[in-house]
């Protein structure tokens, strides 16, 4: 035998030496949920994601705190407001959750780290839904009146980047407008451009309280159909021509294909969103005894990257970032 691949494998060095993929804390972005009825002091551990917790927006000072110290250079935050209507007017109220925990965090933080907006109605919503409703019907075009709303007023508080994942056609063209507009021509978009309706988002709906409660059930007249990839494409193609700076593919794990698609086919930053199922999985299986959770956490991660993120939310940023 003249070739014999197990060589390069022979040891820790020689394998660091020749590993391709490398992931450092500067790919990684923690979510965070802010809950505007928890007291400064409380945080709660939601029931379905082991160790992550909804924070008061005092708290949520302190744990970006600790973040950046890390060496992690953003968060995407997610709110629970105190009131949900029909048309999310919470999502957009000058001093909703979003906007008083950026304007706190950025005081206290400025650039030492990133703040990244997810930017939908679905926590705001009283049905649950990512876009206002009629006739049984999820509306696109009135829904980006919302949204752009919403953006803007995040703008407005400091937000960094804003995130749209709601998946309504046109938002992220109609968002880069207002913001143009208004003057907030620095901060950036991060679409969720190719989310899928998936049943990994399970655990985030109970973190945010956020699940469909309508006479529709799911979200599969705006979420993308996961036979479907050439779509993705599309989805992806559009969010760029619309403004989109950078583009998510979510899940994660389920969709590496897709992500190796995207970042084969487009050249804006790539990132890839490894959702609340997928944490939860590999938690629950790990608190069985089932497998080796440090290095299943970190082979999730080496693979999203190695499918082509060129960064990954993920509810493990914390920890990782320890790890590395
Ligand atoms: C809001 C939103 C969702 C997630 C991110 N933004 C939920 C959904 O679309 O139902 C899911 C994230 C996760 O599961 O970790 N539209």
């Amino acid at each position: 035998m003249i070739i014999r691949p197990r060589r390069l494998r022979a040891n820790q060095k020689i394998r660091d030496l020749v590993r391709e993929t490398v992931l450092t804390k500067n790919d990684l972005i923690m979510p965070l949920f802010i809950d505007e009825n928890l007291n400064a002091g409380d945080k709660k551990e939601i029931p379905s994601m082991p160790n992550q917790y909804r924070f008061s927006i005092d708290g949520v000072v302190e744990e970006c705190k600790e973040i950046a110290d890390l060496g992690i250079p953003a968060v995407i935050l997610f709110g629970i407001p105190r009131y949900k209507d029909e048309i999310a007017s919470s999502a957009y109220d000058k001093n909703g959750v979003i906007q008083k925990s950026i304007r706190k965090i950025k005081d206290e933080l400025g650039d030492e780290l990133l703040i990244i907006a997810d930017t939908c109605l679905c926590e705001y919503t009283s049905h649950g839904h990512c876009g206002l409703i009629k006739d049984n019907k999820v509306l696109n075009d009135e829904t980006l009146e919302i949204l752009s709303k919403i953006a803007l007023s995040y703008a407005e508080s400091g937000v960094d980047v804003v995130a749209p994942s709601d998946m309504m056609d046109g938002r992220v063209g109609r968002i880069r407008s207002v913001l143009e507009e208004n003057d907030y021509k620095d901060v950036a978009i991060m679409s969720y451009a190719a989310k899928y309706a998936s049943s990994f988002y399970g655990p985030f709906r109970d973190a945010a309280e956020s699940s469909p409660k309508s006479s529709i059930k799911d979200r599969k007249t705006y979420q993308m159909d996961y036979g479907n990839s050439r779509e993705a494409l599309r989805e992806i193609e559009l969010d760029i021509n619309e403004g989109a700076d950078m583009v998510l593919v979510k899940p994660a794990l389920p969709y590496l294909d897709i992500l190796k698609m995207a970042k084969e086919n487009f050249n804006v930053p790539v990132g890839g969103y490894c959702v609340s199922g997928e944490y939860s999985m590999i938690e629950a299986a790990a608190q069985n005894g089932w497998l080796n959770r440090e290095e299943a956490i970190m082979e999730a991660l080496y693979c999203i990257k190695r499918a082509g993120a060129d960064f990954i939310i993920t509810y493990w940023a914390k920890e990782v970032a320890n790890l590395l």
